[in-house]
Order: C-alpha cells, then structure tokens, then sequence
C-alpha cells in the first residue's frame, strides 16, 4: 500500500507501532539523539514535555538512557500545563508528577526545568502566562514537543472550543476530562476547576510535535484528529499542516483510522475471512441493507468489485457471511452438550467445563460479560472468578470508615472490644482520621478497603449464580505496592497468575485487557496472563483451552469482529445490571448524587444493546442485548485471525 494511499485519509503523518514499548523507545532515541547534534553544534535542547499516562514508557527509557551514561544536562524542558490552583506539593500536581517520573531521576539543571506555576494568585495568573510564553522565546523556541490526547482531544489542557492561535493562558476544564481525573484525585469534586495550558499556537511553534496514542479509550478521538476536518472543538486536529508533526499510535489506538478498520477502502487487501466478513458487514451498514439483500450493484458501487471478483457473486458472499456471523451467536458459551459444535464456537465436549474468568478489577467481569457468567453456572458449568487485583485503590474513605464503624459497634455489641478485629478496626479508623485527603492509605486501611470490595464483588457474582466459594482473590501485589499510571508488573504477579492457571486447569478462559492503554490495571493484568501462558509452554490443557476477551468498560466491538455474541434477554440484562449495583463503592463521592454507578450501568448496558442493533441491522435475530467475545491464540495481544 502507497504511503500517497493512506495519507488520503490521513490528514497528519501516523506511525503505527506494534507496542508502545516500541514506540516510546523510537520517541526517547530520537530525543537522545536530537540532544546529542545540539550538543555536538554547542547548544541547548528545548524540549515540551506532557504529563499523563501516555509519555511515561518515554519518561522510563530516557531515564534508562541516562543510567547508561547519557546525560541531559543541555536540556531545557517546559512543561504543557498544571492544574489551577493546586500546589507543587499536592500528589497530583503535574509538578510532583513530573520530578517523580522523570526529573528526580536526570541530570536536568534545576533552573532549566520549566512547569506552569499553579500556586500563583489569580490576580498573577496572566503575566505569568505571559512570562512563561516570554521565557520560551528567550531560548530559541521548542525543538521538540511530546504530546498526549485526551478523550475531548484535548492537547495540553486545550479544551474544545481553544482557537488555533491561543497562547499560554488559564482555561475551564470540561466536565469529561474531569471526570477522567477523577479517580487521580479520589472523587471528581477534588479535581481542580481550572488550568494552565500552553496555547495550541504556542505547541504549533515547535519545530518537531510528536503526538502519542495508546490503547482502545484513544482511538475514535485519535482518528477524528488524524482524518477529520480541524476543528476547534477537537484541538488535536488544529494541528494537521504542521510541517513537522507526526503520530505514533499502537494497533489498539489507531484501530479506528480507515486504513486499519477499512483497509479495502484505501489500498488493495488479501481477502482473508475475517477481512470478508468485515468489508461485507461494512457494506451492509453503508448500503442500509441486511446482508442478505444486498445487490452485486452494491458491492461494485461501494468500491468492493474485487472482492466480488475474488470470492462472488453477491449471493454467494452474502450467504458465506451471514452463515458466519450467525454462527458467532450462541445461547451456550460453554458449548452445547450433546449437539453438533461444527458451527458453534465453543465445543460441546466436554461438558461440564471448567470456566475460568479473570477480573483484573473486581466489577470488569460483571460489565464485561455478567449475563454470560450467569448463563454458564445455569448450564451447569464449574465457574471460578478469579478478581486479579483487590480494587482497593477505588473505596472511597467514607465507605472504610463505615465498615471500620460497623466492627466497632459489633465488637461493643458483644462485648468484645479486645478481639484482634476490634483493635483493626479501631486503628483502621484512627488512621483514617488522621489521613490527609491525598494521601497514600496505610496498610491497614488498603486491607479494610480491599475486604470491603471483596465483599461487593462476592454479592455481585451471587446475583449471577455463583456461590460465593468460588469466587477467589488474587490481590496481585503490583496493585497493592503501586498507584493509577504507576503500576509495574514483576515476576511475583505472573507467579500468582501462572499458580491459579496450573491449579485450574480450565477448558476455557475469560480475560479482558489486551487492548486497554498500557498502564492501565487491566493491561497489565493481561500483560501477566499472556506471561504465564507463555511460561506454561506446551502444557496439554493449555492447548486444549480456550481463551476469550470479553470488552472493556467502555468499548464494545462491531458486530464483525467477535467469534462468539451470547445474547441476553431483558430479565438476563436487568440481573446483570443488578449485578453491577453491588459494587456500591464505586459511585460518585459526591454526598448527593449516585451519579457514577448509574453511568457505569448504563454504559454496560448501552455497550450490550448496541452490539444486539449491528446484529440486528445486519439482518439477523433481534435481541435485547448481547455480550460479544474474542477468541485469543495466546500469542501478542492481538485476537485470532
Ligand atoms: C491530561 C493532560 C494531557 C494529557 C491527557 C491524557 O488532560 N493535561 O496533556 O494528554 O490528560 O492523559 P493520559 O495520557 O493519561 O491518557
């Protein structure tokens, strides 16, 4: 495929990587070596840094680099932007982030080292600004400015609505991105209203912009930025034209760019299966038409005479997909006992299965696929949920200081206010009372935060069926030793995962994570089960297992990439969204609302109608609702061809 091709839709020059390992160690080599001419030409590099989870993998390898002898001291860095008001000292200023996850660790003179003052009196704000903007012109300009998106795309805190010639300045933040925040800032009432923000126009003076994208939660904003128009109510975009500007995404984040999801549309393509089925799905929703009724006309027409060429006529085409997507739907995701599995996803035998399902969090499972658990333990299945990490990360104080207060009163009650439960609790409670609000929980409150999310996630699979025996807790300790952005996989983690996998044994698999951004829990937990499953080698049952993706919190799939849809009727969503309530934590922190787990419900359940409509449109049975899977072949993170 032509570069001239791709670049037809795509409005900014994008690298798609394999990994974002490999594209954060491009990104730190070219800064490397960007410092190392302006060294050898006797001058300092102006750098823009960002804050976020995307750059961190950059922030680790160029601290890497300079544990190998390279040193930074030529730099000159400026930071984006920083919330207002909040002090340097506050965990979750963008300062504090910034000398934790890389300045604590370079050679980077202190007075070279820029970030926007959000102390300042307000009064002050604007030539501060104005100061920063100076300061920046006094040396030279950015060389090179490293950029994130968030998901109003959003770059620095340029908000929708930033014009293209905005400067350093004090911004509102949205409502989206705060709420995206909210869990750094434990509850969204905690995140700053305001910001400081370079401008679009001050990030359009860098001589070379590179923009990160990692994982799924990026990529229908990525690709609105790359191949829509520019627009002010999508920053990002305002910077196509850039004369040096490029992006570099993972698969997960550029998915929604045409040349990976239509590639048909923009080159010449191997007509393989999966690819068939996709373009014919495609053609299906362009054309407005079950699939069964579409023409040869429609095919030609719609830029698909090749594969009509390749694999026709229509009617051969239409009956081959919509025999294949049909056979995706099954009311048995662990298989049909005793009837033909020819067509079927899953194997009938044998029966029953051991099912094995992974939560990296406690509640995934239950968004992910709660209609589908239930469904497995009426058909007689051996379920275990397994919850990979505590969640304790998530419990509002207020929650511990309940339960802290319950074993109390419970103690007094029997007057057994000695017992070692007691005295837990009681120091549980002391330290909460003495806990500043952004502070790290001590231990004692993580095991009461952690204990009281067990119990959530134990009601939430009784609701589904499963007795809560067989619900089991990993508490991976990557999880109990770090914090959201700064979670680091060790040995210890794929151990535990490898343990439960050896123990179980199962026929089939259920995991979600594999396209999720890199520091999220759920990629990381899936980045310890795909080490664990490498580990066990050619284990027989692992070759007899079947592993399956169930979505993510927020993304559903089309209808032409899942291997199996388990559809759910209205009683079956109206159980799962029952299952989803138990996790009460994980509401809003405000006193008045519920705001939050309602969005979560409706989120799942919005998620599982959609995909039920693309079946529909597609002309096949109308559901209620459906669950979609993947099927992994245990290899990299992407599903099966
Ligand atoms: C914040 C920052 C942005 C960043 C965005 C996305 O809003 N101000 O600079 O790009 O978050 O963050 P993340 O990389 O964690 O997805």
């Amino acid at each position: 495929m032509s570069h001239q091709e791709e670049s037809s839709y795509e409005r900014i020059s994008t690298r798609i990587v394999n990994s974002s390992a490999e594209g954060c160690r491009l990104v730190a080599n070219e800064i490397a070596e960007l410092v190392t001419k302006k060294r050898d030409e006797g001058q300092k590099t102006v750098l823009g840094l960002a804050t976020g989870s995307t750059p961190t993998g950059v922030y680790r390898e160029l601290i890497k680099l300079h544990r190998e002898g390279f040193s930074f001291a030529s730099l000159i860095t400026f930071n984006l932007d920083e919330y207002y008001p909040i002090s340097s000292t506050h965990p979750e200023s963008y300062y504090y982030f910034m000398r934790e996850q890389l300045f604590d660790h370079l050679d980077v003179p202190d007075e070279n080292i820029h970030i926007p003052d959000g102390s300042v009196d307000r009064a002050d704000v604007y030539s501060n600004c104005q100061a920063y903007e100076d300061k920046i012109n006094k040396v030279g300009g950015l060389d090179f400015q490293l950029l994130g998106i968030g998901r109003t795309g959003h770059i620095g805190f340029n908000e929708p609505g930033s014009g293209r010639d905005s400067r350093t300045r004090l911004v509102h933040l949205d409502s989206l991105t705060r709420k995206d925040a909210a869990r750094d800032f434990l509850g969204v009432e905690n995140v700053p209203r305001y910001a400081l923000t370079m401008g679009v126009g001050t990030i359009w003076d860098a001589r070379r912009i590179v923009l990160l994208a990692w994982g799924e939660a990026k990529a229908a904003v990525l690709a609105q930025a790359v191949q829509g128009e520019p627009i002010e109510t999508l920053p990002a975009s305002l910077l196509q034209g850039h004369p040096n500007l490029e992006v570099i995404a993972d698969e997960a984040a550029a998915c929604e760019l045409t040349r990976m999801k239509r590639p048909w549309l923009v080159g010449k393509v191997p007509w393989k299966p999966r690819m068939i089925r996709s373009a014919v799905s495609w053609l299906s929703n362009e054309a407005d038409k079950p699939i069964l009724k579409l023409l040869d006309e429609d095919y030609s027409e719609r830029g698909l005479a090749d594969l009509l060429t390749e694999h026709g006529p229509a009617y051969d085409l239409n009956i081959r997909v919509f025999n294949e997507v049909q056979h995706t739907l099954t009311g048995w995701p662990g298989g049909k006992p005793r009837a033909s599995d020819e067509h079927r996803p899953e194997r009938a035998e044998p029966h029953p299965k051991r099912s094995l399902i992974l939560a990296p969090e406690p509640l995934n499972d239950i968004i992910g696929m709660g209609g589908t658990l239930h469904r497995l333990i009426d058909q007689g299945h051996e379920v275990t949920v397994a919850c990979l990490t505590s969640g304790n990360l998530a419990v509002p104080d207020a929650d511990a200081s309940k339960a802290a207060e319950l074993v109390m009163d419970l103690a007094e009650l029997s007057k057994g206010d000695e017992t070692a439960e007691a005295l837990f609790a009681k120091r549980a409670l002391e330290e909460l009372h003495e806990k500043n609000d952004f502070a790290g929980d001590s231990e004692s409150i993580r095991c009461l935060k952690g204990l009281i999310r067990r119990g959530e996630a134990k009601m939430a699979c009784e609701v589904c069926g499963l007795p809560t025996a067989k619900v089991r807790f990993l508490d991976l300790p990557f999880y109990e030793k770090g914090k959201y952005r700064q979670f680091r996989l060790e040995d210890e983690d794929v151990q535990k995962v490898r343990g439960l996998l050896e123990e179980l044994k199962p026929h089939q698999l259920y995991c979600t994570g594999a396209q999720a951004e890199p520091s999220t829990v759920q990629a990381v937990c899936f980045e310890a089960l795909r080490r664990a499953w490498e580990a066990l080698g050619n284990a027989d049952w692992i070759n007899e297992c079947y592993v399956w993706l169930y979505r993510g919190v927020s993304q559903e799939w089309d209808a032409s990439e899942i291997d199996m849809a388990v559809p759910l009727s209205p009683a079956e969503l109206a159980n799962k969204i029952q299952g989803i309530y138990q996790h009460q934590t994980q509401r809003s922190q405000t006193p008045t609302s519920n705001r939050t787990l309602r969005d979560i419900w409706r989120q799942a359940e919005d998620c599982d109608q959609r995909v039920a409509e693309s079946y529909d449109r597609l002309g096949l049975a109308e559901y209620e609702a459906i669950e979609g899977f993947r099927r992994w072949n245990g290899v990299g993170t992407a599903p099966t061809e």
